[in-house]
């Protein structure tokens, strides 16, 4: 199911095409992230009147929210052409970084993808090129092999990855600049579908746009999917243009609900609430109880819900809040155990706000072993 579904912010099927066809080409095409881009143009601006080249970028962020977008954009305003492109699990070895880095001019901006899947040897192998922009390479040959030393040019590397927290402290060290994508709002999304409207010729009424960008959790990629399918349902059933009926009618049928929310959301809530009582709940547990990876959960379902206050995160696992069970009409269950004995169950109906604070790694204290988060 998780691989079909229609919100998904992963890249799937023809994504990559609509990714590129629509993915914004300058900066004054990318729209929101406003704090990230601020300090974005000042490191450009600087890195420009100095005539160096930028300070390696680490780009943080759920899926689809623009990382790869920006990268190019960067690249392009830098240097006038398109990143070099790796991603991490494809450098398998020394030799495959090697190849990339030894055939960098001056300024040139490589991007590596999933950062944090790099091997650890191409990691540290990485180090001294981000640092001092050599490399010592390893040529096998006779009983050992023979390292030679590289000077490589200096050349900006963006790092992209949905997994901050499993980058080494080490690897994240090396970056000069590291920026962290938020959600977008409404109102970002509707601008953005504006956009994408214009460039793929779909007509649009007054709040169409926005009912869609509602429904698209906080996501350009998942913005720009439903705009296609509530085109394909306009071309068919209605006339062509988008109301805020036809957005209604056309995501109703792909059964994507008001917040944007889809089956799998629905079957992580209900299992969270119906097996689980509510939680807390570890995530393998519930990734066995659903028959999903945990991978796909973590990646895929967990962030929004936890961006829109549906579930919050807790040392002893996830737990169902009473937005969550409010919206799809499950039973709200209190807290079975308060964690402290100075937390006391039964003062969650609070809004989204109370109940992080009362689950905030302060309030929980550092020194709880054997979490199941
Ligand atoms: N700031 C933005 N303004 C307008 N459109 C955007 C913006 N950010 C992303 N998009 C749109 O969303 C699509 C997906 O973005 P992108 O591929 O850059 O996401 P990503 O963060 O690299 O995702 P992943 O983690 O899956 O690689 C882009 O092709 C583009 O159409
Ligand atoms: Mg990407």
């Amino acid at each position: 199911m998780a691989r079909d579904r229609l919100i998904s912010t992963q890249r799937r099927g023809d994504d990559e095409r609509v990714d590129t066809a629509l993915r914004p080409r300058n900066l004054r095409e990318l729209i929101g992230q406003r704090s990230l881009m601020e300090r974005l143009h000042i490191a450009m601006e600087a890195a420009k009147g100095r005539g160096e080249p930028l300070e390696h970028i680490l780009l943080d962020g759920p899926p689809g929210l623009g990382k790869t977008t920006l990268a190019h954009v960067i690249a392009k305003e830098m240097t006038g052409k398109g990143p070099r492109i790796a991603s991490g699990p494809s450098l398998a070895k020394q030799a495959d970084l090697m190849a990339l880095l030894t055939t960098l001019e001056t300024g040139d901006v490589l991007f590596i993808d999933e950062i944090h899947r790099l091997p650890r040897i191409v990691e540290e192998f990485l180090y001294p090129a981000m640092e001092d922009f050599r490399v010592d390479f390893t040529i096998e040959g006779g009983m050992s092999g023979r390292v030679v030393n590289f000077a490589l040019k200096r050349f900006t590397l963006i790092g992209a990855t949905t997994r901050a927290g499993m980058l080494t402290g080490a690897m994240r060290d090396r970056f000069g600049h590291s920026f962290h994508f938020e959600f977008y709002t409404t109102e970002e999304l509707t601008e953005i579908l504006r956009g994408s409207s214009k460039r793929l010729g779909v007509e649009s009424r007054e709040g169409a746009l926005s009912e869609i960008a509602l429904r698209s959790r906080g996501t350009p990629r998942v913005a720009n999917r439903l705009l296609k399918r509530v085109r394909d349902y306009a071309q068919v059933r209605a006339d062509g243009v988008l109301t805020s009926v036809v957005v209604a009618k056309a995501l109703e049928i792909q059964q994507v609900d008001d917040l944007g929310l889809d089956e799998l959301d629905r079957a992580f809530l209900t299992a969270l609430v119906r097996t689980y009582s509510g939680g807390p709940a570890g995530i393998e547990a519930l990734a066995a109880t659903m028959g999903q990876e945990r991978d796909t959960l973590e990646d895929l379902v967990e962030p929004y819900l936890l961006q829109i206050g549906f579930v919050i995160r807790t040392r002893a696992g996830r737990q169902a809040t009473l937005r969550g069970c409010a919206h799809l009409g499950l039973p709200f269950h209190e807290p079975a155990v308060a964690e402290r004995g100075s937390v006391v169950a039964g003062i969650f109906r609070g809004s989204r706000v109370d109940q992080a604070e009362l689950y905030s790694e302060e309030n929980l204290g550092g020194d709880e072993s054997g979490s199941a988060v």
